[in-house]
């Protein structure tokens, strides 16, 4: 075993995103580009000599071999310790918790998210802070900055490391720590909920399907909601996860989540269906022939989280990323509770979770979690509804209808245009920017534009400011249209279009939410210029 200094020279492009540096797997598996990047965290987060770190990914190809990297450089520069997953995985709310409890120094999580893997598909690294959450953005523009200076990284020549086996062996004085992946993490959802209530609730015969798509939360889910609440075997489904994600699109939603949408619009349709994401963060809602979106399930549960014994004693005060519906601001005027708007990504949130200011928080693109982590968290999602019906006894469908009924109802579509030519994507937001200031009072398919403009963040703890985080342009009457460029794609631009308006007459709050947004959606071309600046009539996905 020999401790190793490789000279290296600067790779362009190594700028964490929305959420860490994601990019195709054959990039992060050429030369340099994964040591360079490790490199540059440890000069990012100050050193890691004497540091205790967290290390699990969600399965994806590469996975594993990225982890005999990342420990070999961790041992090469004086890391005291590395918890690891057993076989380097864990989702991650799961190394959340981990980084969290064991009082560490922080984790490297692996992972693309709901982004596709495999060799021609996506990879990704992500560094989360001790208080368990993504770095902020001091952090990652230290890393980013480290990486364009690197000359050298510091490795340990080693055989690989037998990551199957659990317990601790040594790696060139680093103590490596090897753990499963997930009784840390049930045993911290059975303080949250009552376990009891939700397994009465299975046993009376509520029938539920979850779908792991393949991806890191079949050993969670099968060990929670199977063994630990009796849900019969077979509940979930493509529970194994497979470096690809069986060649599928491991994104929670109608579109990618397709196999579920069928079966909970099937004619024998269980009670209640859920899915989640390739590392375990997202979450997506169905009940019984309704999608549930996740900005009113965000909703939904800021309405009842005092059902469950977690949350008895109330809510701190919650907050969404702005473009998130505001279906939630709804529940927590009616409530009198803080309700704050942050950029979109859930490092946003770390500030507020951790000053006390908000205990549930969440995101339109299927995040929703609470201060129990610093991270997003799907199955946490899941089991919080399974407890609010266990004492609601009521069907998906129903809740809703009694939900928008109390507070009205948010229509909600998110239009994403992907692989868009940068320059393009970049001309359109340019040309909108500059004409904001006189969209006010223009009025376009019969709405009329109240206010537009680009949001900036003064996040209120720490007082930093993040600036350029979206155009929202609001109308007389409650609609809403927000313009962004995504921060974690790998090819060219996507352009996301949030969509929103707001209905309190019960008796239209049961329509297609394309059908009631068609104005919305109209208004947003006649705006921004979509098709006028690429090319594009319709949108790839719509959520
Ligand atoms: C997307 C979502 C955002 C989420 C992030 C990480 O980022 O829109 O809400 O936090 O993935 O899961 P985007 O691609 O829009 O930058
Ligand atoms: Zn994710």
């Amino acid at each position: 075993m020999q401790r190793i200094t490789v000279q290296t020279t600067p790779i362009e492009g190594q700028k964490p995103g929305t959420s860490g540096l994601r990019k195709k797997t054959r990039v992060f598996m050429g030369a340099h580009y994964l040591e360079n990047f490790v490199q540059a965290i440890w000069a990012g987060i100050g050193g890691v000599a004497g540091k205790t770190l967290v290390l699990g990914g969600d399965g994806r190809y590469f996975n594993d071999r990225a982890a005999q990297v990342i420990l070999r450089m961790a041992a090469a520069s004086g890391a005291k310790k590395v918890i690891v997953g057993q076989n380097a995985l864990l989702s991650t709310p799961a190394a959340s918790n981990l980084i969290r409890i064991r009082k560490t120094g922080g984790g490297i999580i692996m992972s693309a998210s709901h982004n596709p893997g495999g060799p021609e598909e996506d990879f990704g690294v992500k560094f989360n802070t001790p208080n368990g959450g993504p770095a902020p953005e001091d952090v990652t523009n230290r890393i980013f900055e480290a990486t364009r200076q690197v000359t050298s990284y510091d490795i340990v020549e080693t055989q690989d490391i037998d990551l199957s086996r659990l317990g601790a062996m040594r790696l060139a004085g680093m103590e490596i720590e090897i753990v499963d992946p997930v009784a840390d993490y049930a045993a911290l959802m059975e303080t949250l909920f009552d376990f009891d209530a939700i397994r009465g609730l299975l046993a009376s015969g509520f029938r539920l399907r979850f779908d792991a798509m393949h991806a890191v939360t079949g050993p969670y889910a099968k060990a929670i909601l199977e063994e630990k609440l009796g849900a019969p075997a077979g509940s979930v489904v493509n529970a194994v996860p497979s470096p690809d994600f069986g060649g599928g699109h491991p994104d929670p939603n109608p579109i990618w989540a397709k196999e579920l949408m069928d079966a909970m619009f099937a004619a024998d349709a269980p009670d209640f269906g859920a899915a989640s994401d390739g590392d375990g963060d997202r979450n997506m809602i169905v009940g019984r022939g309704i999608y549930v979106t996740p900005s009113d399930s965000l909703a939904v549960l800021a309405a009842n989280a005092h059902l469950a014994p977690g949350y008895a004693a109330g809510l701190k005060g919650v907050a969404r990323s702005m473009p998130t519906s505001r279906a939630l601001d709804r529940v927590a005027a009616a409530k009198g509770l803080d309700c704050y708007e942050t950029p979109t990504g859930w490092k946003f949130f770390g500030n507020l979770l951790d000053a006390g200011r908000v205990s549930l928080c969440g995101e339109e693109s299927a995040g929703t979690g609470s201060d129990h982590v610093r991270e997003k968290d799907g199955l946490w999602a899941v089991l919080l509804w399974l407890n609010i019906i266990a004492v609601k006894r009521q069907a998906v469908a129903d809740m809703m209808t009694v939900h928008w009924s109390e507070f009205g109802r948010n229509y909600y579509s998110r239009h994403d245009y992907e692989g868009v030519e940068t320059d393009k994507a970049n001309t359109l937001v340019d040309d909108l920017r500059a004409r904001l200031a006189d969209l006010p009072g223009k009025v376009f398919s019969g709405l009329t534009v109240e206010t537009a403009d680009e949001f900036a963040y003064d996040d209120p703890v720490d007082g930093s400011r993040s600036e350029n985080q979206g155009i929202r342009v609001a109308f007389e009457g409650g609609a809403r249209i927000v313009y962004r460029l995504s921060g974690t794609g790998t090819v060219g631009a996507t352009l996301r279009v949030y969509l929103e308006d707001v209905e309190s007459d019960p008796a239209k709050m049961h329509r297609d939410a394309q059908e009631a947004l068609s104005a919305v959606i109209s208004a947003a071309d006649e705006i921004g210029g979509i098709t006028r600046f690429t090319g594009r009539s319709e949108p790839d996905v719509r959520t």
